[in-house]
């Protein structure tokens, strides 16, 4: 996700302490590293978040204009030379970036064979390189900013300043937010309004295409085709909290809000939707190895584990290989049957939760291969593991985890597709399963925006002590995470469990003031869930169901309550049905008054047994 933050005034000479100031207030965007230019002081940068760049930053770090970033890794270690500001060869042309340079390997191919030489693994050093290339030749630091940002493909924001015009920075926008903020005798650049506003209160938000030019005095917006273009000036009455919450009550509710974005940053650049192929280049390396494996286990504690558990279907069905899912408290302290053609897949948010990665210790110690699918560059069972998929679904600041157990989700199905071609699966099928990943971000944006529903939803059913989640292959999983979130955070009993188990015990709870949530996905076993619902209301017991839309209309005559969900295909139905019982769960916790960003006795990284 990344902070970017950047600043131009004429009021005196302390951009350096403006713009430190700054970043801490963008410190939820990323923490692995940070970095700060001046054109009069130089950069200075450090992995760690603010707090150790402030230590490295002298007191007397002047500079009426410059540019700031606090990182979390996309590509490339969370290490000095990798955090921003990266500049040009000739130490010129100054760029911090958030986003994903998708074609950076050819650009910086490119300039490489032109004599250029880069410092980092970052894909974001070859844009200084591409603008001191433009500039040779139009002398003109924005006609040269605009050339190369023509050049790029993927997603970012971007502030990027020039020694030679000191005064004068460059924000461009794609797909990565980038706001202005319009001061007086100053302006600022930033990923969002949270560090401009101890400043003004007067900010501009760029749209995707936008290239913006600040200097002290003012603002000017062109396209990337050059032609002008003016947006309009928004007064921001947030406090500095909101801003960071994006207008939102909670960072768990902007957390969902971002999931189409999450699950398009999860795929870019890993299908080749038109051979249905996924591309997967941090499992290149062991991409031979992975053809040998006759077993994968995967290890994961809470949701990260229920993500696994949905994995074990997909990749049992697509991929023809047996897994089986571990708890990662649970793993060492059995006697697990490895060997060098089993692999041991984890899956963390964190990275750092302490049961997963000591199951990977333990699989390492066995001769298994080890990989993960972590969300955090740099984390411990990242740096573990033989060979991973990181989500890049961006810093998650809610205890409870939302957009990473949906991205997780899509690497596990991206990871169906990358196993199964190599054994066997069809381009058909593989074109099939690319096709319905590619829709996933319009129809998660679709169920978002009914959030209203589930809102009424959680405000009807409030009074309720007790809640079942059922749910039948690959959504019994779900019904495990429905079950977790809505206990985690509104502090009720809450039980999930495969549909079909209920005759063994649970349905004897089952009374009037004791409600199911039923995932009736029109799927394989869709006339099972729906005896199942049959058996609850028979006993008086109220149920709300998950349905798909425009399908069978049968389970609407025989529950209180339906959420319909978009149809896809049965693999991915999963990642849809997460979605409203997510926002169940939030509504639920901050109904009954409690914060669910902060859920009581939890911690976001669970660092110790
Ligand atoms: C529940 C939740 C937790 C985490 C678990 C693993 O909403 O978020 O159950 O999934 O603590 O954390 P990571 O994924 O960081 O290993």
């Amino acid at each position: 996700m990344c902070g970017i933050f950047a600043y131009t005034g004429n009021k005196g000479k302390d951009a350096g302490g403006i713009l430190l100031d700054g970043l801490l207030s963008l410190e939820y965007r990323g923490y692995d590293s940070a970095g700060i230019f001046t054109p009069e002081s130089g950069s200075i940068k450090t992995p760690g978040a603010v707090a150790e760049l402030r230590k490295k930053v002298p007191k007397e770090f002047a500079g009426k204009s410059g540019i700031a970033h606090l990182r979390w890794a996309t590509h490339g270690e969370p290490t000095e030379k990798n955090a921003h500001p990266h500049s040009s060869g000739d130490g010129e042309i100054w760029v911090v970036h958030n986003g994903i340079i998708e074609n950076f390997k050819e650009l910086k191919h490119g300039l490489e064979k032109k004599g250029h030489v880069f410092l980092s693994d970052s894909d974001t050093e070859i844009l200084p390189h591409l603008v001191e290339e433009h500039l040779k030749h139009t002398k003109d630091f924005e006609k040269a900013a605009l050339a190369a940002l023509n050049e790029l493909r993927g997603t970012y924001g971007i502030a990027m300043q020039y020694k030679g015009e000191p005064d004068k920075l460059i924000a461009a926008r794609m797909g990565s937010p980038i706001v202005l903020g319009l001061g007086n005798g100053e302006h600022f650049i930033a990923s969002d309004p949270s560090p401009i506003l101890p400043h003004t209160k007067q900010v501009v938000f760029l749209e995707d295409g936008d290239v913006a030019v600040i200097t002290p005095e003012g603002h000017g917006i062109k396209k990337l085709d050059s032609s002008n273009v003016s947006r309009a000036t928004t007064e921001i009455d947030w406090n500095a909290e909101e801003a960071q919450k994006g207008g939102h009550e909670h960072f768990m509710l902007k957390e969902m809000m971002e999931m189409p974005e999450v699950v398009e940053n999860t795929l870019r650049g890993r299908l080749i939707a038109d051979k249905g192929l996924a591309k997967l280049g941090g499992l290149e390396e062991v991409a031979k190895q992975l053809e040998g494996i006759e077993r994968i286990i995967i290890v994961a504690c809470g949701t990260a584990y229920y993500a696994g558990l949905v994995g074990e279907y997909m990749l049992e069905e697509h991929a023809g290989i047996p897994v089986e899912v571990e708890l990662g408290s649970e793993f060492r302290y059995r006697s697990p049957v490895l060997n060098q053609r089993t692999a041991v897949l984890a899956i963390s948010q964190s990275g750092e939760t302490i049961d997963t990665l000591e199951a990977v210790r333990e699989g390492k110690r066995k001769g298994a291969l080890t990989l993960g699918i972590v969300n955090t560059v740099g984390s411990t069972i990242a740096r573990e593991t033989d060979a991973g998929v990181y989500n890049h679904a961006g810093p998650e600041i809610g205890v409870a985890s939302t957009k990473a157990f949906v991205s997780q989700l899509v690497v596990l199905a991206l990871l169906a597709i990358f196993l199964g071609r190599q054994r066997g699966m069809s381009e058909k099928q593989g074109k099939e399963i690319a096709k319905e990943l590619k829709a996933l971000p319009k129809k998660i944006q679709s169920i978002l925006d009914k959030h209203t529903s589930v809102e009424a939803l959680a405000k009807k059913y409030v009074g309720s002590r007790d809640f079942l989640f059922i749910g039948r292959k690959y959504n019994m999983p779900i019904a495990y995470e429905g079950a977790l979130k809505l206990k985690e955070l509104s502090y009720i009993h809450a039980e999930g469990c495969g549909a079909g188990e209920m005759k063994h015990g649970p349905i004897a709870m089952i009374d009037e003031v004791f409600p199911t949530f039923a995932i009736a996905s029109a799927d394989a076993v869709y006339e099972k869930m729906l005896s199942n619902i049959h058996e609850i209301r028979a006993r008086k017991g109220p149920v709300v169901a998950l349905a798909t839309e425009g399908a069978d209309t049968r389970v609407e005559e025989l529950v209180q309550d339906v959420i319909y969900v978009p149809k896809t295909i049965e693999m991915l139905a999963p990642i849809l049905n997460a979605v409203p019982l997510h926002l169940f769960a939030y509504y639920f916790s901050r109904e009954k008054g409690y914060n669910p960003d902060r859920p009581r006795n939890l911690a976001k990284s669970v660092t110790v047994e």
